[in-house]
């Protein structure tokens, strides 16, 4: 087998082969333009490069003539436009066109007379010549012999051991923050039936449904959270709906007469959540616009979050003050290793 050399690295590139089947075809052959080979048609294409041009010329000139003559205030009739102002349509025609003329006389002017003719540009061997990479070896031997390893073991071996225990270090330094949550990320205060109670975010009093008003949201927590670090995970956001806006019966049933309870923690990244817009339903994060439908099981409508907002199931006590049936079902707030979802 052999190839054809191109003409030193600036050729047509075609290969010839001997008996290769699968050899580089190679450019296809070049076949000249009209303005290649006839010199009035390129003398004509330049002079419709050079009337684009001029045309250009004479529409930015119409700009600034318009943006000096025509009042700010006067007003046209455009068929398929209506009533604009004039002043800014003539702006918008001069300058439009003015652009569209120079992007179109650049392309005909690649077109019809800039070479069209392909080539191939071979790059040069990028591998050192064998003097230089002889000669980088000898200075590296000769670096290694200067730092005296080789003659001096101890070194080299105290080195090695130093160097391989020095990673164990930041990893244990890791240990500072904090202990591993293991199961505590699962689940929230809400799972313990000593604090299933619903109470007010700011004045801890107990909460009641006559305590909404159609369309209201209250922030609310379990009750007794002192002591325990549980306010990110276990705030949630009651919502007060009419019944007939909830899209499932099974929904409806998790709250109690319209009154409807989410976490407050974004199942994206962990933002509080707190935009509710009353006539859709929607709650909005603030932090990337992650938006979910209440009415339907905090569903995910817009916005980057995976997963829908977890819905807490509630009804009311003896004393008819609002509580929590049970915790969540799922994991509350953004991922984390081993959730097992997205
Ligand atoms: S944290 Fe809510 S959308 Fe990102």
């Amino acid at each position: 087998m052999s190839y054809g050399s191109n003409d030193g690295g600036h050729g047509t590139g075609v290969a010839q082969v001997e008996g290769d089947p699968f050899a580089d075809p190679g450019l296809p052959h070049h076949t000249p333009r009209r303005t290649d080979i006839d010199a009035r048609a390129a003398n004509r294409a330049e002079r419709q490069v050079a009337a684009l041009f001029g045309l250009s010329t004479i529409l930015t000139i119409a700009f600034i003539v318009c943006f000096v003559a025509i009042d700010k205030e006067e007003s046209m009739y455009v068929v398929g436009l209506g009533t604009v102002n004039t002043l800014n349509f003539a702006l918008g025609v001069t300058l439009g066109g003015s652009l569209l003329c120079i992007g179109f006389a650049a392309i005909h002017w690649a077109r019809k007379l800039m070479n069209a003719e392909e080539i191939v540009d071979y790059r040069h061997p990028m591998k050192s010549s064998p003097e230089d990479t002889a000669e980088v070896l000898e200075k590296f031997r000769a670096g290694v012999e200067d730092s005296a390893i080789p003659r001096r073991k101890l070194i080299w071996t105290s080195m090695l051991g130093a160097m391989a225990l020095f990673p164990i270090a930041p990893v244990i330094a890791l240990r500072d923050l904090g202990p591993l949550p293991h199961k505590k990320l699962r689940g929230t205060l809400w799972d313990d039936p000593n604090h299933r109670q619903i109470v007010h975010a700011n004045d801890e009093r107990r909460l009641k449904p006559s305590d909404f008003a159609l369309g209201s949201m209250i922030s609310a927590k379990p009750n007794d959270l002192e002591g325990h670090d549980e306010l990110a995970k276990a705030s949630i956001l009651l919502v007060k709906l009419n019944p007939s806006e909830i899209r499932s019966k099974e929904l409806a049933d998790r709250g109690y007469r319209g009154i409807l309870a989410y976490s407050k923690i974004c199942p994206h990244a962990g933002c509080p959540l707190g935009l509710y817009e009353k006539n859709t339903h929607h709650m909005l994060c603030p932090c990337h616009q992650s938006t979910f439908d209440l009415a339907d099981f905090g569903r995910v409508v817009f916005g980057p979050s995976a997963r829908n907002l977890p819905n807490l199931a509630i009804t009311v006590d003896d004393e008819g003050y609002l509580v929590a049936k049970g915790g969540f079902e799922e994991p509350v707030g953004p991922s984390f290793w081993e959730r097992g979802d997205a």
